[in-house]
């Protein structure tokens, strides 16, 4: 491997999709800015230019509603006409709440910021301006999470809830194929819309049109209650606790506390979500059959029994006992003794595996990078190398790919990954594993 070529190249990345103060995820495909790659954007960032990250943070919280969300796209510019769905079909000033520049989508994303803002500050903790950075963004995070509580956890069990699979992160994953199923559209019921995605990446790699539509039925229902109404957990059929955004808040919440001690700011507040979160987690999202965490249908009043990627992310947030982590490092193990590279998104042995298609299949290398972090902590290092080398080989061979097919002996005869090209956060996960070595 050409490791040095790669680091730089990785840097190149970043360089191309910096848009003077943020960073798209890939040109053509994402335009915009992403909530959570955004904020794996910044741990690539952090080693050239630690101002380009906060930047980045910064034009990410830019777009923070009153109400504490963050959303998971920023529309900086209104003139980029290839992206559906778009700023103005979002219109996300039916929320009085929500900035009238720059406009946004309505739903939210994964809350990475806590832990990245963490990461940042270890790297780089005599940094001045960085802990007057900390001062400004640690309230709009805190601010955040508080949204995560109030309007996302109808049960109050400290767990919160998604209504659409684009919150996920993991768009088209096969758990959100019955919620999606229960959604009956009518003829004429959705507006005319044309997707922009299948016209730039290969259409067998991305969602199907019935799932798009029901996409589409989920922003409307949304939008129907200014995205933050009480009606929506009420009316929406897609009601689910996704156990890898649960694990990640529970992990930023404890990143918010660490900083927080340090930093003398009250986090009293922080710490009694943080100790309901992880009670609940770890009694509703456990499977003891699958040996591995489940996200859980608010909707349908239970577990959603597949073994996923998103199951595997507690152990980044130190849920598991020392029992449960040694199943889900032994469930990575016989994957890589049958030849897969680490880590498929979606059980390879389930029909719904698709190694080709987005997220039920193929690898994701930001997955990857909070997977071995995960795996280093309980110790199993052996596993956790192993995450990282099939990384590096990937995108070594492959490219800076969106995603990668995880069967050894089919990658060995692609040219490329999969999705888009010259994409960030593939970037930002390479150059940190780099100053992790
Ligand atoms: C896709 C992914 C999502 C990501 C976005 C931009 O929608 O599923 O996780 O944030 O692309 O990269």
């Amino acid at each position: 491997m050409y490791l040095e070529n790669l680091l730089a190249d990785a840097h190149k990345v970043l360089e191309k999709n910096w848009k003077d103060g943020f960073t798209i995820p890939t040109h053509n495909l994402y335009p915009f800015q992403w909530n959570w790659d955004s904020g794996f954007i910044c741990l690539g960032h952090q080693y050239k230019d630690l101002g380009r990250a906060i930047q980045e943070l910064n034009a990410l919280f830019s777009g923070q509603w009153e109400n504490g969300l963050l959303p998971h796209i920023i529309f900086h510019s209104e003139n980029e006409k290839t992206y559906f769905p778009n700023f103005d079909f979002w219109e996300s000033n039916v929320n009085p709440g929500a900035p009238h520049r720059p406009k946004s989508s309505g739903i939210t994303q994964p809350a990475v910021h806590g832990f990245i803002l963490e990461n940042l500050w270890r790297n780089h903790p005599e940094d001045e301006n960085f802990k007057a950075f900390i001062k400004e963004i640690f309230s709009k995070i805190v601010h955040y999470h508080r949204f995560l509580y109030q309007y996302r956890d109808p049960q109050q069990e400290g767990l919160m809830c998604i209504f659409h699979p684009w919150e996920s992160g993991r768009d088209n994953s096969p758990l959100w194929d019955e919620s999606l199923n229960r959604i009956h559209i009518k003829a004429g019921e959705l507006p005319h819309y044309q997707r922009r995605d299948t016209s730039i990446a290969d259409p067998s790699e991305r969602p199907t049109s019935d799932q798009y539509d029901r996409y589409v039925y989920l922003l409307l229902l949304g939008k129907k209650y200014q995205y933050d109404g009480k009606e929506i957990m009420a009316e929406s059929p897609f009601l689910v606790q996704d156990d890898m955004m649960n694990a990640i808040l529970i992990k930023s919440n404890q990143s918010l506390i660490n900083i927080g001690k340090q930093f003398g700011f009250d986090v009293g507040e922080i710490e009694e979500w943080q100790q309901q979160s992880l009670r609940s987690f770890r009694e509703k999202c456990w499977n003891a059959e699958l040996q591995m965490y489940t996200a859980f249908d608010l909707r349908g009043g239970k577990q959603i029994c597949e073994k996923e990627i998103g199951g595997l992310i507690p152990i980044f947030a130190g849920i598991p006992e020392m029992e449960q982590a040694s199943l889900l490092n032994e469930y990575l193990n016989n994957l890589h003794n049958r030849r897969y590279y680490l880590c498929p998104s979606f059980d390879v042995d389930s029909p719904k595996y698709d190694s080709k298609r987005y997220w039920r299949g193929p690898i994701w290398p930001h997955m990857n990078w909070m997977i071995y972090h995960g795996l280093e902590q309980y110790g199993f290092q052996e596993t956790a190398n192993i995450v990282k080398l099939d990384t590096l080989k990937l995108v070594n061979s492959l490219g800076f790919y969106e995603y990668f097919e995880p069967q050894k002996e089919k990658a060995e005869q692609l040219k490329t990954g999969y999705g888009g090209d010259v994409f960030s956060w593939t970037a930002s996960s390479i150059i940190d594993f780099f100053h992790k070595e």
